[in-house]
């Protein structure tokens, strides 16, 4: 993976870039391959494949599309898996941030998001995502969102954080219809592989929320930890396991 930037002028931001997230910077739009290219608009994942055939990935919250998703955020799965709280008194963990979709929305829903990614080109991408919402009225949601490049199972570690949920989306192996895999979940598999630790971060996680830790799953996906949720919120292709923590533990549902 590289950095290349064709505009001149964006060449010293391409070389801080890269020096801070570790790639090497060339000169020449690469033939083939995964790079980021930094253009005046943002920054773009692209993947060129043996046929030539490019796709483009760039975190962007401004669209018309996600302005529709936004107007009905209170009916996402997502939001009714955090519970009946006050969202704006509340605060989450989003232990893996990725494209920061999950975290967008949940700050649209007025949630306090504080959302890790360690993979340091996704939290490039949703850095520039997030910084882009400037002049644009999601400008207030993100302001809700802070982002740190870093593992969240260093900061669960040593912090011993105060939040309420704490909110888990690991990439599992892909399903047998992985044809049916959106493209953009597709090159974040290609860029991170499997989350096959996650079961740390969510011994971390029970031992650290306040109130719930927040799972998404497969729809018929097994168990994180083969441990059985207080509850879960279904949706059409995913699952939401709910495990209440703190004085909640015991709740019957
Ligand atoms: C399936 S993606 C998450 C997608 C995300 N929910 C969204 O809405 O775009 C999983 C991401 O979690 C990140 N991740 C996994 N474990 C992590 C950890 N312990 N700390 C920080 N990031 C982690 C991976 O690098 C990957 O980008």
């Amino acid at each position: 993976m590289s950095i290349y930037a064709p505009d001149p002028e964006l060449k010293q931001q391409a070389a801080t870039l890269a020096e801070r997230i570790g790639l090497p910077r060339v000169l020449q739009e690469p033939r083939q391959g995964t790079f980021l290219v930094v253009t005046r608009q943002g920054l773009e994942l692209c993947e060129v494949n043996e046929r030539k055939k490019m796709k483009k990935l760039q975190v962007d919250f401004t669209t018309a599309a996600w302005t529709l998703r936004l107007q009905r955020v209170r009916k996402e799965q997502l939001i009714q898996a955090m519970g009946r709280t006050t969202p704006e008194k509340s605060w989450i963990i989003d232990t893996t941030g990725g494209l920061g979709r999950d975290s967008f929305l949940l700050a649209a829903a007025g949630f306090n998001i504080r959302v890790f990614e360690r993979n340091p080109v996704l939290a490039a991408l949703l850095a520039d995502g997030l910084s882009r919402t400037a002049q644009h009225k999601t400008m207030e949601i993100a302001k809700r969102i802070s982002l740190s490049s870093g593992d969240a199972r260093h900061y669960l570690e040593t912090r011993r954080p105060v939040a309420d949920i704490i909110y888990l989306d690991p990439m599992f192996p892909p399903r047998k219809n992985s044809a049916k895999v959106k493209k953009e979940l597709q090159i974040i598999q290609q860029i991170v592989g499997n989350d096959g630790d996650y079961d740390e971060l969510f011994s971390l996680a029970l031992q650290n929320a306040n109130k719930r830790v927040v799972v998404k799953r497969p729809k018929k996906g097994s168990w994180i930890n083969s441990m059985h949720p207080s509850y879960s919120v279904q949706g059409k292709t995913i699952r939401f396991d709910i495990y209440l923590t703190g004085s909640l533990k015991n709740q019957a549902f």
